[in-house]
């Protein structure tokens, strides 16, 4: 048996624009790492986080890796504990999943570390117990990618079903991330908790005609249906000079564009020629408003999180 592990989880887009809470994709360019070690006292500790300019909790419950290792340690019932160390590779506050990539990274290297090591799909339910703790909900759109990889549809919360979505070839998304937080508890406290009938139509048609042109490479289609119209019109006042940015993509020919997770990064998926093109227009946006930007081109892996280590 192992005596330790590191495990890497991808960033990922979270809702996808029309999948909120049950869809995203990972990217390939970004992640978190955790290191993991067998110790004879019982419980888990974090050691310490690294990567990031500002402090992050090191109480295991306040921390989402923290959490979601603790929460399969209960689980199993384990008779020996694991200590931790934790390296953020993805900005905080920036609505690329890093909370769920920590948590992940932790429940795989932990994983790895066990006598019977427990099937993905098992280590979701412990991975999502860890998200509760940043976003105050339990939502899977981020946790589900980055444990799997790819695009990554989840339906139900209590016994999740997850499904792997193929996408067409030679698609790139684009990221743009202004050097602003957001907190996603925010993000999620802004929105109205009721929907008009006629936005949930067009939203459920989007989200269904999305999919199934990913299962059949249908362009235009994908085109048509990625639009938001029910989460994106709420939270884009949270981030300056989101219309022009999207405004940027679309006219340079981005098969669409919105927030990634609960922002402030704005993805656009396109054929990989525009990709350039769309990346400095989305940048020079962002910059107009006066916010510097990180900035990922990245295809969209299928191979999710795993022990590096
Ligand atoms: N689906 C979540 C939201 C993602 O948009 O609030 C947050 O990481």
């Amino acid at each position: 048996m192992r005596n330790s592990a590191t495990a890497f989880a991808p960033a990922t887009v979270g809702n996808v624009g029309i999948g909120f809470d049950i869809l995203g994709h990972t990217v390939e360019a970004i992640g978190d790492r955790v290191y993991v070690e067998r110790s004879a006292a019982r419980g888990v500790r974090i050691l310490g986080i690294t990567g990031l300019d500002v402090s992050l909790p090191l109480e295991t419950e306040r921390n989402t890796a923290g959490q979601a290792l603790k929460s399969l340690v209960e689980a199993e019932r384990l008779d020996y504990g694991f200590d931790m160390r934790i390296e953020k590779g993805i900005p905080l506050g920036s609505g690329l999943g890093g909370s769920a990539a920590s948590a992940v990274a932790a429940v795989v290297a932990g994983n790895a570390l066990l006598e019977k090591p427990l099937s993905k799909l098992e280590l979701l339910k412990f991975a999502m117990q860890g998200e509760k703790v940043a976003s105050g909900s339990v939502h899977v759109d981020n946790i589900a990618p980055s444990l799997f990889g790819g695009l990554v549809l989840t339906v139900g919360i209590d016994h999740p079903r997850t499904k792997q979505i193929p996408v067409p070839p030679g698609i790139r998304c684009v990221l743009v991330h202004p050097h602003m937080f957001l907190s996603t508890k925010e993000a999620r406290r802004i929105l109205s908790k009721t929907v008009e009938l006629s936005d949930l139509v067009w939203q459920c048609a989007n989200l269904a005609g999305f999919i199934s042109a990913c299962y059949t490479n249908d362009l235009d289609m994908i085109r048509d249906a990625f639009e938001d119209v029910v989460v994106e019109p709420q939270r884009q006042a949270l981030i300056p000079g989101f219309r022009a940015v999207k405004a940027g993509a679309m006219s340079n020919g981005a098969l669409g564009c919105s927030i990634s997770g609960a922002g402030p990064t704005v993805f656009a998926w396109c054929e990989e020629p525009a990709a350039a093109a769309i990346s400095k227009a989305m940048v020079a946006a962002f910059a107009a408003n006066g916010l510097d930007c990180d900035l990922w081109v990245s295809s969209i892996e299928t191979q999710g999180a795993r022990v590096i280590d």
